[in-house]
């Protein structure tokens, strides 16, 4: 399902299409309908036990409700459409929203695996081996008001993967991602049957008995920019490529999964630079555009390049929305001058959100991708929110720092907290949950 299935998600969850149709119990087209029915059962008099048995006021509504909606529902509710990978659509094409929902302590099942048994953990985000006291991030369960997430299973999914390659291209959160799923898979496989490798941008996770590949692309913008391998450079030199998308995409071919992130990089606050040509000419020609705008033709960039390179019958692509930060503690109603760092608890209002400024970028998102899904099919992971409430769940100073800490940092931590990123095993763990749960189920 695509982007237009959260149309179908916008409305509250409590608004059931039993009181959609109450709402709309007199409307002139329900009556319509009704004549419309009674027209139909006269003519098609020897379906009528079958066509009564499935009628109900509520299915009289949903064809309409459809229409209006996304044209990815009505094909997946006439079965013409099932999506690679799907084995069993348990909502039937209809509108669980998977990311409304709910935290629920849950330290029975989780976490999914434990820091010390994943060797892959990048020491920025092994939070227990830094020496976070506290554990409890790691017990919490995403249950989605709707329905429930089916349980991750490694084994199915590195037999979906068997023969095949799936990569996680974008920046730093999605290279966590990446390396959550490394993790949820590498613990069924033996020591000597698994690798991992990196090489400049790519890293390479491989299942051998499987001939299957988990992998990691760095490309912060997916466009090629001037910080795609700067080792120190001014926010307010960054610069992208306009139309560069192949400089990466050329390395991201032949792969059966791709999941998309991009957003950090983006946020600096002012207007983007865009280059257009070539670094190398002597009189670079740039444009300063909007933050938006400039995202979006980096969107636009990558359905491009998709619709060029990958064929949709066969493989998917996924695109996972921003990683919310927590870097200022009075968005939450904390006192002045706090951020994530000392937070072991997760935000209680169920409206939170955070910074307008993602509202923007989401709303980019979404009317590219909804634009295009007609040509280019991608699953939304819609994680903004549900990892908005998450101010427990950031590496804060439990990680490897690059440099030393001067003795004012030391002396306050909150300085140095990293509110952008997030330890391991937790919540990047429930992003690919929902990653598998639509791969296969939705
Ligand atoms: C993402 O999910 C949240 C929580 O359910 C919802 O409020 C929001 O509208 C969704 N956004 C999009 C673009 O679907
Ligand atoms: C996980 O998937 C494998 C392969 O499809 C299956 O044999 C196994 O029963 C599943 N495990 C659970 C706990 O569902
Ligand atoms: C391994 O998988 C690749 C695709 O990722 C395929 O091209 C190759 O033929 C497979 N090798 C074997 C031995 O099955
Ligand atoms: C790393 O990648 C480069 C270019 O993609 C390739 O030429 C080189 O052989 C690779 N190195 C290793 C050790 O695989
Ligand atoms: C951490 O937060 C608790 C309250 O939740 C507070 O009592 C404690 O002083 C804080 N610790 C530090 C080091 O800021």
């Amino acid at each position: 399902m695509g982007v237009g299935e959260n149309k179908t998600s916008n409305f509250p969850p409590s608004l059931s299409y039993a009181s959609i149709v109450r709402k709309t119990k007199l409307s002139p087209f329900l009556f319509t309908l009704l004549i419309f029915l009674v027209l139909f059962a006269y003519l098609y008099g020897e379906d009528l036990p079958q066509f009564v048995s499935h009628f109900s006021p509520v299915d009289a509504m949903r064809p309409a409700l459809q229409l209006s909606q996304s044209s990815a529902i009505t094909k997946s509710e006439k079965g013409k459409v099932r999506l690679p990978f799907v084995i069993d659509e348990l909502d039937d094409g209809e509108s669980c929203n998977l990311f409304s929902g709910k935290w629920v302590r849950d330290a029975v099942t989780r976490p999914l695996y434990h820091e010390a048994d994943c060797p892959f953990i990048q020491p920025q985000l092994t939070c227990l081996e830094r020496g976070r006291p506290d554990k409890d991030y790691q017990f919490w369960r995403w249950q989605p008001f709707e329905c429930d997430l089916p349980s991750f299973n490694a084994t199915m999914m590195l037999e979906a993967l068997r023969g095949k390659r799936m990569l996680y291209v974008g920046d730093s959160l999605n290279r966590g991602q990446f390396t959550s799923m490394v993790c949820l898979l590498q613990s069924v496989i033996p020591p000597n049957a698994k690798s991992f490798v990196t090489n400049g941008s790519l890293t390479v996770f491989t299942a051998m008995d499987y001939n299957a590949t988990v992998e990691f692309y760095w490309a912060p913008f997916l466009l090629e920019s001037n910080s795609d391998d700067a080792i120190v450079h001014r926010i307010s030199d960054r610069m992208v490529r306009r139309d560069s998308i192949n400089t990466h995409g050329d390395h991201w071919k032949g792969r059966d999964i791709v999941v998309f992130n991009t957003y950090l990089w983006w946020m600096t606050g002012l207007k983007m630079k865009i280059l257009q040509g070539s670094y190398k000419d002597d009189e670079m020609q740039v444009v300063e555009v909007s933050t938006e705008d400039a995202y979006s033709l980096a969107i636009n960039s990558m359905l491009s390049w998709v619709k060029q390179n990958m064929d949709l019958t066969r493989t998917r692509v996924f695109f996972t929305s921003m990683s919310p930060t927590h870097g200022k503690s009075q968005d939450w109603g904390g006192e002045s001058g706090g951020n994530c760092y000392n937070q072991t608890t997760m935000i209680e209002d169920p409206n939170y959100w955070g910074s307008d400024s993602r509202k923007s970028i989401m709303r980019v998102i979404t009317e590219t991708l909804h634009e295009h899904q007609d040509e280019v099919m991608v699953t939304f992971l819609n994680i903004t929110q549900l990892s908005a409430y998450r101010k427990d769940a950031h590496t804060s100073i439990y990680k490897k720092q690059w440099n030393p800490l001067t003795p004012e940092q030391l002396a306050n931590p909150v300085s140095y907290a990293d509110c952008v990123h997030w330890c391991l095993p937790g919540l990047q763990d429930t992003w690919n949950e929902l990653l598998f749960a639509k791969l296969f189920y939705f």
